[in-house]
């Protein structure tokens, strides 16, 4: 088989496709044939080196949807021919990929390989950002930085659904566009607006419950001032660059706020919490609450130019890579 391989941290350019072995699944292990991999901003973390592997060469990849080609031994939650999607660290820009069966997750029939692997990671994060770091409900109103992009058009939705009203920033008039295609009940371009002062204006000098950020660099500390007092600055990304350390006062100066920084990982880490985000997750893709948005498809040699596309900013919604 192929796979896009990773032999030093760097540029896109370092992302190569090249035959590689598969090996078969050890035990507690499934072998996918994966038919739609996705692509996520974590990605360029890890091939960039803003987050570390622990050898190179590595294959990245965190998720992917397809089917059980094979299963190892004392598996007996799937059988080969079995639809499934999976998030999994490491391993998923690959036609096929070795996964622990824990993290294995069946696929309704109503949902197809391209929208799960568009979704799964994303969603499972908008699921544990909503749900569990702050539960979102009707009479919040709620902060969403880069609204357009592939956890933010989820998130929209989502908190829409659940009764918030929604502010969404985005980096383009076409991006504010879609952001209000999607039920934001304002939208900002925050890289012409001071999305602060118009945070303020719509929301009466109130202030936001919580603002979910997964920009980083670019909107902090400004984030804290769209908060009300005792409000809930949530850090879960870094797309322009990682928050440098910061004077534990500011919180207190600007009205006692609590912040967290979490990561899906810690939540489905635990087989029960991940069954439940995905029951929740493929509910409200399959009711239609949640659309998702696959905005691009490239073939999975071609996975430096998704990294380009994501990096410049070019992009809404979901990316998915084709085996
Ligand atoms: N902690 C977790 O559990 C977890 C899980 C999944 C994803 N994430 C994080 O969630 C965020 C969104 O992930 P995603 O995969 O859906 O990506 P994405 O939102 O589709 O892409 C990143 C977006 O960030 C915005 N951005 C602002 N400044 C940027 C800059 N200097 N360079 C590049 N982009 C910039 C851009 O939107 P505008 O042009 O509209 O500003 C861009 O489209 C990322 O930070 C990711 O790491 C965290």
């Amino acid at each position: 088989m192929s796979a896009i391989v990773v032999h030093a941290y760097g540029g896109p350019d370092v992302l190569s496709f090249e035959p590689l072995a598969v090996r078969q699944p050890g035990p507690g292990e499934v072998l996918v044939a994966n038919r739609a991999v996705g692509v996520n901003y974590i990605d360029t973390y890890v091939r960039s080196g803003v987050y570390k592997v622990p050898q190179f060469p590595f294959v990245p990849g965190d998720e992917a949807a397809g089917e059980v080609e094979a299963v190892g031994e004392g598996v007996d939650e799937f059988v080969p021919g079995d639809r499934v999607t999976y998030t999994n660290h490491l391993g998923a820009y690959a036609e096929r990929t070795v996964v622990p069966a824990k993290s294995v997750l069946k696929l309704p029939g109503a949902i197809g390989f391209e929208t799960a692997a568009g979704s799964l990671l994303k969603g499972l994060t908008a699921e544990y950002l909503l749900h569990r770091t702050f539960r979102v409900e009707p009479g919040h109103t709620v902060l969403i930085h880069a609204a357009a992009g592939g956890v933010g058009l989820i998130l929209t939705q989502w908190a829409k659904h659940l009764g918030a009203t929604v502010i969404g920033t985005a980096g383009s008039p076409e991006k504010v566009a879609l952001v209000r295609a999607n039920g934001a009940d304002h939208a900002i371009d925050y890289s012409r607006e001071d999305f602060v002062a118009r945070v303020r204006e719509i929301t009466e000098g109130r202030g936001v419950d919580v603002v979910y950020d997964g920009v980083g660099k670019a909107t902090f500390p400004a984030s804290l001032d769209a908060l009300k007092p005792l409000g809930l600055f949530v850090s879960f990304g870094n797309a322009s660059g990682v928050i440098e350390a910061f004077d534990i006062l500011l919180l207190s100066r600007k009205g006692s706020l609590f912040v967290t920084r979490p990561t899906l990982g810690t939540f489905t880490s635990q087989r029960d919490v991940l069954l439940a985000q995905a029951e929740n997750l493929f509910g409200v893709i399959e009711s239609g609450k949640v659309r998702i948005a696959v905005n691009a498809r490239y073939p999975l040699k071609d996975a430096a130019q998704a990294h380009r596309a994501l990096e410049s900013r070019t992009t809404t919604g979901a990316t998915i890579l084709l085996p």
